[in-house]
C-alpha cells in the first residue's frame, strides 16, 4: 500500500501559493493510498515566533486541512510535535547528513544569507534533517509538495540510500510529487519572486476577505505590452495570473491561454479573481465552521495516536539497524 505524507509549517498566515501548490491537492490521494497530513509545529520553531502566533496558526493548518476536503477516516491529520517519535528519529538521522550538503540548501541560505552566523540558529541548519525524518517516520513514497521543497526530497533520497547502504533496506525511498500547474505560485507585485507567507503585499492570504482578494489580483503587476500569453522569463506577471487561474479551474494551462487570447487585462484579471474566489470562499465558509466546531482538536488527537503507532514500527526498525538496544 503506497503511503503518501505531506506538512505545512504554522509560520505565518498561509497562502495561494500553500493552497495551489501542496494543501488543494492532498485530499486527491486519499483515494491512492494511506495519507499522513500533518502540521508541521517543530518547524516553526526555526526562527523566531511568538507562542499564541504559532498555537492560532496551528489550529488554523488544523481547519484548512479539513475544509479543504481530507477526511479524517482517510486521513491521519496530527501535529508533528505530538508524536515524540519524529525528534527521536531525528537524533539518529542527523548523524548521516553532512554539513556542506545542508549549507547548500537554497532554503537555508535564502533565510540566513543576510544574517550573521552569532545569530542563525542550529534548528534552521538542521532543518532538512528534521524533515527527512518526517517523511521517512512514515515509509513515505510520496510526497507532494511545492517547487520550493524538492531539493530537501532529494536530500531526502540521498540520505535513504547512505542509510541503506550501509545498513540494509531500512528506510523507504521517497519521491517528491509535484502539481503539473502551479508548483510555484509568484508574488503578486513582484513575479520574480516566490508568492511566500513574509509578504503582505504580494500575498493572497488564505482568510482574506473577498474585497482584498479581488483588490490585490486588480493590482497585481503585469507586464509591457497588451497581449495575454504564457512565458515566464518576458512576461512573468501575466504568466503567474494564468497559473493561477488554471489552477484554480484545473484546467491545462493551454486552455487557459486560448480562453484569454483576446482578452484585455483588466477583464482578464476580473476573471482571475471570480475564479479564485469561486473556489475560495466556500473554502473560507467551511474553515470557520470547522474552527467554531471546535471538532478538530478531536481530530488532532486521534490523528497523533494512529501516527504514533505507525512511527514506532520504524523508529524501532531504525534503532535495530544501528544498534541502539531497546
Ligand atoms: P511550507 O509551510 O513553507 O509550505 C507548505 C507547502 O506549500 C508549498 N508552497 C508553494 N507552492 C507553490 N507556490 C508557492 N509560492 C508556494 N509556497 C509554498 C510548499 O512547497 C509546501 O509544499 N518544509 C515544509 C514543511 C514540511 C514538510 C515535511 C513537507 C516539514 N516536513 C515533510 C513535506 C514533508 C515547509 O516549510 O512548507
Amino acid at each position: 500500500m503506497e503511503r503518501i505524507l505531506s506538512g505545512i509549517k504554522p509560520t505565518g498566515k498561509l497562502t495561494l501559493g500553500n493552497y495551489i501548490g501542496a494543501l488543494k491537492h492532498f485530499k486527491d490521494f486519499q483515494e491512492q493510498g494511506e495519507v499522513y497530513i500533518f502540521i508541521a509545529d517543530l518547524h516553526a520553531l526555526t526562527l523566531p515566533i511568538d507562542p499564541s502566533e504559532l498555537r492560532e496558526n496551528s489550529k488554523d493548518i488544523a481547519c484548512f486541512y479539513l475544509a479543504s476536503g481530507l477526511d479524517p477516516k482517510k486521513t491521519t491529520i496530527f501535529l508533528q510535535s505530538d508524536v515524540s517519535m519524529h525528534a527521536e528519529l531525528n537524533a539518529i538521522l542527523q548523524n548521516y547528513l553532512y554539513i556542506g550538503e545542508l549549507k547548500r540548501m537554497t532554503q537555508f541560505k535564502d533565510k540566513c544569507s543576510k544574517m550573521n552566523d552569532s545569530a542563525i540558529g542550529l534548528g534552521i541548519f538542521a532543518y532538512p534533517s528534521l524533515m527527512a525524518s518526517d517523511i521517512l517516520l512514515y515509509d513515505a513514497t510520496k510526497v507532494p509538495v511545492g517547487e520550493d521543497q524538492v531539493q530537501h526530497i532529494e536530500l531526502t533520497r540521498d540520505l535513504v540510500n547512505r542509510f541503506n547502504h550501509r545498513y540494509g533496506e531500512i528506510l523507504t525511498l521517497p519521491k517528491a510529487e509535484v502539481t503539473k500547474v502551479g508548483k510555484r505560485i509568484m508574488s503578486l507585485t513582484d513575479p520574480t519572486k516566490k508568492m511566500s507567507k513574509s509578504d503582505p503585499k504580494g500575498d493572497i492570504f488564505l482568510k482574506d476577505e473577498e474585497s482584498v482578494i479581488r483588490k490585490k489580483i486588480m493590482s497585481a503587476k503585469t507586464d509591457s505590452g497588451s497581449e495575454i500569453y504564457f512565458d515566464q522569463e518576458n512576461k512573468p506577471g501575466i504568466s503567474n495570473l494564468l497559473t493561477i487561474y488554471s489552477a484554480m479551474k484545473g484546467i491545462d494551462l493551454s486552455l487557459a491561454v486560448e480562453h484569454f487570447k483576446n482578452y484585455r487585462y483588466g477583464d482578464f484579471k476580473k476573471e482571475v479573481a471570480d475564479a479564485v474566489l469561486e473556489e475560495l470562499l466556500p473554502f473560507q465558509k467551511r474553515y470557520l465552521e470547522i474552527k467554531e466546531s471546535g471538532m478538530y482538536l478531536e481530530v488532532l488527537k486521534a490523528g497523533a495516536e494512529k501516527a504514533r503507532t505507525t512511527a514506532q514500527v520504524v523508529l524501532k526498525r531504525v534503532k535495530d539497524a544501528v544498534g541502539l538496544l531497546s
